[in-house]
């Protein structure tokens, strides 16, 4: 081999990954309560995309708060920064291809807003995981509003702290009034729909 190879400085950018893929690559930014359902609906579509052979990802608020995140908390400032680096592991990870779910409850209008102004026009896709306060509630999956009730938890989302819904998402869904397989296959007729896939 001879010691006088020279690089090319070339760089493989987004759009050859999205062909090398056969599909383009968005967030799918799931923002609702706690317990509407974002993980799972998120999991749901990703399992779906997956047996698609499509290159998808769940970042999830749960997992990412103990790794990334750790040492951040719930109070407006903590969350607003919670949002941002995750916005910004999102952009990274649609920049190598992928097709990014995010599911954090993301409760402030300005940080999601902040988060589709560093993509492209049509690369954040907002999900409104809707479900009601009451429903939430009811479900309580991790027993936390029962806590927050009690005053056990400071700051708690629908309970002491507020929650802003989104004004114009690009799609809503309905958890209260859809199975977790009408949900999920809601979100993959969009993406085929927009042709993203
Ligand atoms: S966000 O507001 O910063 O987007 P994130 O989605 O990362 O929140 O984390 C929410 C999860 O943390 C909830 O589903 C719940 O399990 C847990 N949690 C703990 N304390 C709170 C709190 N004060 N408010 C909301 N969720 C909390």
């Amino acid at each position: 081999m001879s010691k006088n190879i020279v690089w090319h400085q070339s760089t493989i950018d987004k759009s050859q990954r999205q062909v090398k893929n056969k599909h383009k690559s968005v967030i799918l930014w799931f923002t609702g309560l706690s317990g509407s359902g974002k993980s799972t609906l998120a999991n749901a579509v990703d399992h779906l995309l997956f047996e698609r052979k499509i290159n998808s990802y769940v970042l999830d608020g749960d997992n990412v708060r103990h790794g990334l995140n750790k040492g951040l908390g719930f109070s407006d400032e903590d969350r607003k920064e919670n949002i941002r680096r995750i916005g910004e592991v999102a952009k990274l990870f649609v920049d190598a291809g992928v097709i990014t779910s995010t599911a954090f409850i993301s409760p402030f209008r300005e940080d999601r807003e902040n988060v589709r102004k560093i993509v492209e026009a049509d690369e954040f896709v907002e999900i409104y995981v809707k479900c009601s306060l009451e429903k939430c509630e009811q479900r309580d999956p991790k027993g936390l509003y029962k806590k927050a009730r009690a005053g056990e938890i400071p700051d708690f989302t629908g309970i002491s702290s507020p929650y802003e819904e989104p004004s114009s998402p690009e799609l809503t869904i309905e958890t209260d009034k859809l199975s977790i397989e009408e949900a999920a296959n809601l979100v993959v007729q969009y993406l085929e729909d927009k042709e993203i896939i």
